[in-house]
């Protein structure tokens, strides 16, 4: 089964995502493809409204917190959003550059996740792989997606996408040294060049940010795939 992870980070009102759905299902994308596992992650606040309007699609958090529920002002916790979301992107570049988190908060979410039932998506760049994944005991890793996704690779930080070879040895890399569940490319990825990652050698699926939050320029990368 090949993964794509819709990543909305910080966007869409909710009259948005009542579009963005409809838009997409009128397109015949309903989630049941037992060749492709897809999952949206939205904002937090959109979690309830999409679980209702696409109940047969997987959902997915962006980020999760470190802590159980307790007296953690502002936090939202994984046994929360377990009633809505399946998965968990946690440590994106983003996360760990403006809002402080650090691989041992990392492990500390992903370790939340696993908890309650969720997949964890750990981000990962070269410099943090071997750091960020040694926090892992086997057994948790079988169970943990890696996202690798250099930072210069993110369509927003005016990169272009990651050069295949580089994504395919560091696939070899990680799967040679820690026994994952799946290895996730994310970076600029398009309709243009999905295919060539979703269908690379170790490479078990893709996380799409701007190319996601347009109805339309998702549905095309999604007809791209040929599952
Ligand atoms: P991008 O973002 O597809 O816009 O590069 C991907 C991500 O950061 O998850």
């Amino acid at each position: 089964m090949k993964y794509l992870i819709a990543n909305w980070k910080c966007h869409k009102k909710s009259s948005d995502v009542q579009n963005w759905v409809t838009e997409t299902k009128q397109a015949g994308i309903t989630g049941k493809n037992k060749a492709l596992e897809l999952v949206i992650c939205p904002p937090f606040i959109h979690l309830s409204l999409l679980r209702n309007l696409l109940p047969e699609i997987q959902l997915g958090v962006q980020t999760l917190s470190p802590f159980s529920d307790g007296a953690y002002t502002g936090a939202v916790s994984a046994l929360m959003v377990s009633e809505f979301a399946q998965y968990a992107i946690l440590g994106h570049t983003e996360r760990r550059q403006y809002f402080g988190e650090t691989d041992q908060i990392v492990a500390n979410q992903a370790l939340q996740a696993l908890d309650n039932s969720m997949t964890p998506i750990v981000a990962l760049e070269k410099k943090n792989w071997s750091s960020q994944l040694s926090q892992f005991d086997p057994g948790q890793l079988k169970k943990i997606l890696v996202m690798y996704e250099p930072s210069e690779a993110i369509s927003t930080s005016g990169g272009e996408a990651a050069d295949l070879h580089d994504v395919q040895q560091t696939a070899q890399l990680i799967r040679g040294g820690y026994p994952i569940k799946g290895f996730l490319y994310g970076g600029s990825v398009t309709a243009e060049n999905v295919g060539t990652y979703m269908h690379a050698a170790g490479v078990d699926g893709v996380v799409v940010g701007a190319a996601s939050l347009d109805a339309h320029s998702f549905i095309h990368l999604y007809h791209q795939f040929g599952i």
